[in-house]
């Protein structure tokens, strides 16, 4: 899509960012740096302080202390900021009575580019035919989309999407997915997405950022969520074949929450696991590779009881 080549790519580094409002202490000496090239998640329960921490790397709120760079700067300091970061931010307003072509052409036009980009945006984004609709008439999913051809009007290397898959339908949320990927590993531009649900954007990112009550929980590559490899075993007698699964030095525990009969087998080496039950006589019904189960591991982390909801407004938790 890109008319002209993107600069050199650029990273994002936080450092020891705060921000208060009041007592409040909406992120809390927060540190994390983004890569180019991938998709970085950025995890949280609502309230945790993402969207202040994306406000800041903005220049829309200013740090109590601490840094957010985009390339090495704050965003102040950017000469271009429109051809180096684009963002698409929770509530950015449209003009419901401007179609989604004359907003995107007018926000061209304060930047010195040519009304032809806006359309070239529409194509892209997939709302060819929202051109001539008025922007009040938008569906969630087509703001979501209006949205993101205004952060790549300026081309630039460097994306912020606060909670995209907010609303969409599953087809909504593929296209986005596939979007962000496209724009990351094919294009090689810094991809910081947001969202409070770690399973929407599971099979999306490569990293994740997880923050809780504005502090750093997890930061790392998503396949390290994963952690050690298991297995799913069910049997009729549980209890003997746990005997013989550690007899043969396997670490086993019963697995009620997977159903009658489940046995957790610390390791993902299948053939070895069903092999060992054969030789003993005993039958399985059921043996497959468990996947860390990640939403729950997400609430682990971020609601062990120091990170507890301390950042969450009473009306924020009723809308959970
Ligand atoms: N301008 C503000 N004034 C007071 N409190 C704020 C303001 N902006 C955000 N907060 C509070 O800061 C905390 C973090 O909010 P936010 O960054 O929006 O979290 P998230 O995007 O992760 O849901 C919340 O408790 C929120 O109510
Ligand atoms: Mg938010």
């Amino acid at each position: 899509m890109t008319t002209a080549a993107l600069p050199e790519g650029m990273g994002i580094s936080v450092r020891g960012l705060s921000k208060t409002f009041g007592d409040l202490h909406a992120v809390d000496d927060l540190s994390f740096t983004v890569q180019p090239g991938r998709v970085t998640g950025f995890l949280g329960p609502n309230g945790a302080g993402k969207t202040t921490t994306l406000r800041m790397l903005l220049g829309l709120v200013r740090p109590t202390s601490g840094e957010a760079l985009i390339g090495g700067r704050r965003y102040v300091d950017i000469p271009h900021p429109m051809m180096t970061v684009g963002a698409a931010l929770e509530a950015n307003g449209f003009h419901p009575g401007r179609s989604g072509r004359d907003h995107l052409r007018v926000l061209a036009a304060t930047h010195g580019l040519p009304d032809a980009r806006a359309d070239e945006l529409l194509e892209l984004v997939g709302i060819p035919a929202a051109a001539r609709k008025k922007a009040g008439g938008y569906s969630l999913g087509m703001r979501q989309r209006l949205q993101l051809a205004a952060a790549l009007l300026g081309n630039p290397p460097v994306l912020l999407l606060d909670e995209p898959a907010n609303g969409l339908d599953p087809e909504g949320i593929r296209w986005m997915r596939d979007f962000t990927r496209h724009m990351a590993r094919g294009e090689g531009r810094t991809v910081l997405v947001s969202s409070h649900l770690l399973g929407e954007v599971e099979q999306t990112v490569e990293d994740v950022v997880i923050i809780a009550n504005g502090r750093l929980v997890r930061e790392g590559a998503m396949e390290e969520l994963h952690g050690a490899p298991a297995a799913l075993l069910r049997t009729t007698d549980p209890g003997t074949l746990a005997g013989v699964l550690e007899r043969a030095g396997l670490t086993v525990e019963v697995a009620p929450e997977h159903g009658p009969g489940a046995l957790r087998v610390q390791s993902g080496d299948l053939v070895r696991i069903g092999d060992v039950a054969l030789a003993a006589g005993q039958p399985v019904h059921e043996l497959r590779a468990l996947r860390t189960d990640l939403e729950r591991l997400f609430l682990q982390l971020t609601e062990s009881p120091e990170h507890r909801n301390r950042n969450l407004a009473p009306d924020q938790e009723a809308g959970r």
